[in-house]
């Protein structure tokens, strides 16, 4: 048994438990319907952390919650379940409910970018308002009881400078688990070249937490880099599952000092193959996603990609992919030079 910190696993007051600090990061329109099959099937993951929840006009339905958690709990993994909105006896209440379904973890989200969300003044808009945070995570800790609560947080909204006063809403609140990206709301998904520093600031200023780090997370050796600098309990890559659905296995590989294992050509195609076909099991689906995992698992400029991308609907990727047997897909799949 490996004593990497990073392997092992964090048990909660209420006795559920994360297995690892190794864990998918939440993305709305990724880490859903398919993409969870492919990945739960192939032990890629060993829990799920799932997009957020819009909590606007009312407490949803209990009936509505379950048919919400259901796809993740169907995985048999723990669930962290990210609800989002402004009204905190609502996002409480809804929190209890989504804790009696059978998520592990509800997490709070005060980090998305998109107009909508923020023009609305929920995801990283909260950030403006500290209190809030940590009224809001009062709120879910009483009506949670013993259960694990989580926040998300960027750090700032407009600018780094404001992670202070930020962290101590957060700490002042004291959740279970606190995920931090090293951007701004402001700078959406840019480039920014000071993205470890910032997190070993919130690290400073989040002592007594247990922190996951978030950003540019595409390799191993970037969760090492941001384990040396910054000092985090755990990691949540994102968008790197898209380029390599095994980054997190990747990643537990490196914690117990063994190489990572790139996939196969022939895992590739697999891999794509499986969200092609659970995609169809959707009614009035397309092959847009089948795209999308495509760029990132080949690139855009990759034979394969293209020859989807003149797909004109699902049956016809399906029938494309078909066509990229085991003996041809390596071709096919290749980076045009
Ligand atoms: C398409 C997409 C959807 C996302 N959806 C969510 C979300 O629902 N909730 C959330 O907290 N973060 C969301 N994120 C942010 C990621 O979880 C992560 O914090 C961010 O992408 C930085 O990590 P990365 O560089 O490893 O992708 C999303 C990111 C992307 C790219």
């Amino acid at each position: 048994m490996s004593s990497h910190p990073w392997l092992q696993p964090i048990v909660f007051a209420d006795g559920r438990t994360l297995p690892t600090r190794i864990l998918p990061g939440p993305m709305e329109g990724v880490t859903e319907g398919s993409f969870l099959s492919a990945m739960s099937r192939r032990g890629f993951v060993n829990a799920w952390f799932t997009p957020f929840l819009r909590i606007s006009t009312g407490v949803p339905r209990r009936s509505r919650l379950q048919h919400w958690l259901q796809p993740f709990l169907h995985t048999g993994m723990p669930v962290i379940a990210q609800i989002m909105g402004i009204d905190s006896a609502k996002l409480a209440t809804t929190a209890a409910i989504l804790h009696s379904l059978g998520a592990t973890c509800v997490d709070l989200n005060c980090a998305c970018p998109s107009p909508t969300v923020i023009g609305n003044g929920g995801g990283g808009k909260r950030l403006c308002e500290p209190d809030w945070i940590t009224r809001t995570l009062d709120a879910m800790r009483e009506a949670c009881g013993n259960h694990a609560i989580s926040v998300k947080i960027r750090v700032g909204f407009d600018s780094p400078a404001e992670l202070p006063a930020i962290a101590e809403a957060v700490r002042a609140a004291r959740p279970d688990l606190v995920f931090c990206h090293f951007r701004t709301v402001r700078e959406l998904y840019r480039p920014i070249s000071d993205g470890l520093q910032r997190l070993a600031k919130a690290r400073d200023l989040l002592p007594d937490c247990i922190l996951f780090g978030s950003g540019d997370l595409f390799t191993a050796d970037d969760a090492e880099a941001m384990r040396q600098q910054c000092a985090v309990d755990g990691v949540i890559p994102a968008r790197g599952l898209l380029q390599n659905p095994a980054l997190l296995r990747d990643i537990h590989d490196h914690c117990h000092n063994r190489p990572p294992t790139p996939l196969s050509d022939a895992e590739r195609i697999d891999f794509l193959r499986d969200i092609a076909a659970a995609s169809g099991q959707r009614p009035g689906a397309n092959h847009g996603f089948v795209l999308r995992v495509a760029a990132g698992l080949y690139g855009r400029d990759s034979a394969l990609f293209r020859a989807l991308a003149t797909c004109r609907n699902l049956r016809m990727a399906n029938e494309c992919l078909n066509r990229a047997d085991a003996a041809t897909a390596p071709r096919i799949g290749k980076d045009q030079p």
